[in-house]
């Protein structure tokens, strides 16, 4: 798919998926015992103002909590996002997503979409009831993101910053300003409409993942993660190994959520390697907020790299997936 940037586009489509940002709670005091996913994208929209000339088409594509967030879903938004980013008088995308997977998703769409036109991700750490949501000026940031000529790239916007969809991480429970883009920073800030570019605008993946793109089932390859630490073991691995063997549904890879420079206690190690020797895609993501993990000669897992646990997962699905 190639989506070239045309100067005359002016639409913006925003996709609703849920979330807080689309959550409702019984009193405007309230800003976390809401229900998530609860008032359509459309109404959303009220009150925003486009930017200039832009129109603004909403389209509700799930209304669920993002914590509940599945491949299904995945495979649906990253469809209605190459077939909105084909439209040539398309700008760009919108998401309107829960805080809570929304660094996966962002990652998963930059992995699978050819986006030479931007996909923005948005959300809010309160609920539309609250007395000051923090949706509105999101979406409205948001809005202006996908409507900027020669944006592209999955990003992803909260509290007038925006962050490339490879690096966003979900850093706070509870401020509105919840994310953080690690030692990459952000891509830059949105400012009274305009957007403020302090790096480059994060290039298009250049692997297409046939299968989320075809009709019929999709086979989603079981990968899982599991976490070393102080005390661990390998049952956690081998009772993974041990559920698949035989199952509609067996283990096909294994995430190592590792401490500091890929480090895993050599118990869970053990285990791991056994699985690998069996046949289970290993791969090691370290479970620090900062930083990748340095490669060392003779390392016998291989590692994620900068990648999150969370994204490692995907990465390697993908992998499993277009095999
Ligand atoms: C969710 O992730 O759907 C709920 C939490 C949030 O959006 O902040």
């Amino acid at each position: 798919m190639v989506n070239s940037f045309s100067p005359n586009a002016r639409r913006v489509v925003v996709l609703g998926t849920g979330g807080t940002i689309a959550g409702r709670a019984a009193s405007s005091a309230d800003n976390i015992g809401y229900k998530a996913g609860e008032v359509d994208v459309a109404d959303l929209l009220g009150g925003i103002d486009a930017p200039p000339g832009v129109t603004l088409v909403a389209e509700q594509v799930a209304q669920v909590d993002s914590k509940d967030m599945d491949f299904d879903i995945w495979r649906t938004l990253a469809q209605r996002c190459a077939h909105w980013l084909g439209q040539p008088d398309v700008a760009g995308v919108v998401i309107t997503h829960g805080t809570d997977t929304l660094e996966e998703t962002a990652f998963f769409l930059h992995s699978v979409l050819d986006a030479m036109k931007p996909v923005v991700l948005t959300c809010a750490m309160r609920p539309a009831t609250a007395l000051a949501p923090d949706g509105p000026q999101n979406v409205r940031d948001a809005i202006s993101v996908a409507a900027t000529e020669g944006a592209r790239g999955v990003t992803a916007v909260c509290a007038g910053t925006v962050h490339s969809g490879v690096d966003v991480q979900k850093v706070h429970t509870y401020r509105l300003d919840a994310f953080a883009s690690g030692d990459a920073g952000p891509i830059g800030y949105v400012e009274e409409g305009e957007v403020r570019l302090v790096r480059a605008w994060p290039s298009a993946a250049t692997r297409r993942v046939a299968p989320v793109f075809e009709p019929g089932d999709v086979q989603w390859p079981r990968v899982e993660i599991v976490m070393s630490h102080a005390g661990a073991s390998g049952a956690v691995v081998d009772a993974l190994v041990q559920s698949g063997t035989g199952g509609s549904d067996p283990l096909r890879g294994l995430v190592l959520a590792t401490t500091g420079n890929g480090t895993v206690h050599y118990l869970l190690e053990a285990a791991a390697l056994k699985a690998q020797d069996g046949g289970i895609a290993v791969r090691r993501a370290t479970r620090c907020a900062n930083g990748r993990i340095l490669p060392k000669e003779g390392d016998a897992l291989r590692d994620a790299g900068a990648l999150t646990p969370v994204k490692a997962r995907i990465a390697l699905m993908l992998e499993l997936l277009g095999k």
